[in-house]
């Protein structure tokens, strides 16, 4: 199992919850955080996404967090583990999003990388993906930090995207 809750250098992670509706709705309604993951999410979008998670956790005992700056407290974004169909294969996908007032600080890095490791370590998967736009170039250079590749594009919830992947190094053992 992942903890609910947990702590990197600058970041303090938290299990998505009910109470979290109110800074989803404000990430949602971002353009700049949103154009590359699917563009702004009305209400309605924000509620079912937030359900979504709250199903996914419940039913794998892992799923996304969200980040708060640990000095200030401040809403910072969020960060995770899913499960995700592609091309019939079951995959777990590490995803994160960070507001535009965080970006290029290597916060993504460092959220992705503790993201990753709980994926090898705790939850002892052999494998892990990540979907990326084409042109989101940060993203991509985020994931080869990480230490994943690129695969292959793929087709996802009707958009093409690029298909990155690590595997478990040995050693990173729960
Ligand atoms: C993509 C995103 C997560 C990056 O977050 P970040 O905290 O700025 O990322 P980091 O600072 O950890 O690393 C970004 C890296 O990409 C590089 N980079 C940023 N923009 C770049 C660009 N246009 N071209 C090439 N490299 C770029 C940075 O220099 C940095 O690499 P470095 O540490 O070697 O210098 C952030 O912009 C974001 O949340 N965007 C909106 C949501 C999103 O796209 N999520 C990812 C979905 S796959």
């Amino acid at each position: 199992m992942v903890p609910d809750t947990y702590s990197t250098d600058r970041l303090r992670a938290e299990r998505m919850s009910e109470s979290h509706l109110g800074e989803l709705r404000m990430m949602h309604q971002d353009t700049r955080m949103m154009a590359m993951i699917g563009g702004v999410r009305d209400e309605a979008g924000t509620a079912a996404y937030l359900e979504r998670h709250l199903v996914h956790w419940r039913q794998h005992g892992f799923g996304f967090w969200m980040l708060w700056d640990a000095d200030t407290g401040t809403s910072v974004g969020l960060a995770g583990l899913r499960h995700l169909t592609l091309d019939g294969e079951d995959e777990v996908e590490v995803g994160y999003g960070l507001l535009p007032a965080f970006w290029g600080r290597g916060l993504a890095t460092e959220i992705a990388r503790e993201c990753v490791h709980q994926a090898f370590g705790y939850l002892a998967l052999p494998s892990l993906v990540a979907l990326t736009n084409d042109a989101n170039v940060a993203s991509q250079h985020v994931l080869r930090k990480v230490g994943l590749t690129y695969e292959r594009e793929v087709t996802h919830d009707g958009r093409r995207s690029i298909l990155f992947r690590g595997t478990r190094p040995t050693g990173d053992q729960p």
